[in-house]
């Protein structure tokens, strides 16, 4: 029944592309979130916006973003930045920098997190990013297996190359996450868990396990069913137990006391702002999307900004809240309480079942709390993969034609 209601609700958001009056869309207390949609390979099960990279269109960007915290008027107080992808670590040490300190002219920025592929994290760039400001990253790892890799579209991994990372941003007191996924084209749990035994072994503060996830845009099929893969992440989690790692939610596990690199759930309340093509912003009730790169550029270029637009009503913000609550697996019962009436009423009814106790999510909960969660990720409208939830997809194909 909750499964249920999330879906309905998540799924009937609908989207305008239309001009955006920026001084309406402001936020003093928010996190920012840089999306830099560029990569070298397309790997087929991934869903976010991106573009293979071309370095003229990449110096654009460049100036354009910066263009665009400027007519946002981004000022205030951050708790956090993310920048993802894409591939973030296709921007060097030197322009992560000019970017994140153009942002603190007129923010306060405490934490400030990138994810990449991990070739790109040489020690050197490590070093740069150091220098830069960046103080937490998440690696793509998501197989050791060459030929799930290839199946994808993605380069193989080295192991020395991985141990590397964890080794240079130790010098550095930067946190890591390695991202590992379960239910690839071709891959076996046993492959999985063995991926998860070298992983363990080369020692990440953060190891994150996705289930992969069929939301829109997505062309490759899973392997195996949602509840085969709820089976390999248990499977993941007795191997990191034994390895010294802790749950901290649904699908991720740490030893570093629970600094985790956990995007989509910062994401998940509270305004944010993004930043860039593709990119995605929560203000108050609004969720905006921001268009594709060539209509992006043509629009900050010329000084202007749109987006596809849509409201989030509070019955959405309240089970979105509810959402995260359970992902978190130790659930703080003072938000819960906060809850409308219907959805602490399926609280009542999962204490009654045997899936929540006191103290949080109970192991036999641990399925339904994974399959809500995948769910809710499954139903989360994406515009630019989905023209099905805007309402007027033809104004987007015009500025998009119409685009340098
Ligand atoms: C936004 S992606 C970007 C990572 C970076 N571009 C890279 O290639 O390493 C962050 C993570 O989401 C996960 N992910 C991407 N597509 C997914 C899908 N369809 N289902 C589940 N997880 C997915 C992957 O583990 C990936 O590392």
């Amino acid at each position: 029944m909750a499964k249920k209601m999330l879906t309905k609700n998540f799924g009937r958001i609908r989207f305008n592309y239309t001009e955006l009056d920026p001084s309406a869309y402001e936020s003093r207390v928010f996190g920012i979130y840089l999306h830099v949609p560029f990569c070298t390979k397309l790997c087929s099960f991934c869903p976010f916006y991106k573009v293979l990279l071309d370095n003229s269109q990449k110096e654009r960007y460049l100036a354009a973003i910066r263009k665009e915290f400027g007519m946002r008027n981004l000022g205030g107080k951050a708790n956090w930045l993310y920048m993802g992808g894409g591939t973030p670590n296709l921007l060097s040490g030197d322009e992560i920098s000019e970017l994140l300190g153009r942002i603190r002219e007129t923010v306060d920025l405490a934490d400030a997190g990138m994810e990449g592929v991990p070739d790109l994290f040489t020690p050197e760039y490590i070093d740069a990013i150091a220098k830069a400001g960046i103080n937490k990253i998440s690696v793509g790892v998501e197989s050791m297996t060459s030929k799930t890799l290839e199946s994808v579209n993605r380069a193989e991994n080295r192991k020395d190359r991985l141990r590397g990372i964890v080794r240079a941003a130790a010098e550095h007191g930067i946190n890591v996450n390695f991202d590992l996924m379960i239910g690839l084209p071709g891959q076996s749990t046993e492959a999985f868990l063995a991926d998860i035994g070298t992983v363990a072994e080369i020692g990440p503060g953060q190891i994150t396990t996705y289930p992969f996830m069929q939301i829109s845009g997505v062309k490759a099929v899973p392997s195996m069913d949602t509840e085969q893969m709820f089976e390999a992440i248990e499977g993941a989690g007795d191997v990191l137990s034994g390895s010294g790692y802790y749950r901290d939610s649904i699908w991720i596990f740490s030893n570093n006391g629970g600094k985790v690199y956990d995007s989509s759930q910062d994401e998940l309340v509270g305004d944010y702002l993004g930043f860039g093509p593709g990119a995605f912003s929560t203000i108050g009730r609004a969720q905006i999307v921001n268009p594709g790169v060539e209509a992006y550029l043509e629009a900050i270029e010329n000084d202007r900004w749109f987006g596809f637009r849509a409201e989030v009503d509070e019955d959405a913000a309240h089970w979105r809240k509810f959402a995260r609550e359970l992902y978190k697996l130790d659930f703080d019962q003072g938000s819960v309480d906060e809850l409308p009436g219907k959805i602490r009423k399926i609280m009542s009814l999962l204490r009654a079942a045997g899936h929540v106790d006191r103290s949080g999510v109970t192991p036999k909960g641990r399925l339904f709390v994974h399959d809500i969660t995948k769910t809710v990720v499954e139903t989360l409208p994406f515009p630019l993969s989905n023209p099905s939830v805007v309402e007027n997809w033809d104004d987007y194909e015009r500025a998009k034609a119409s685009a340098k």
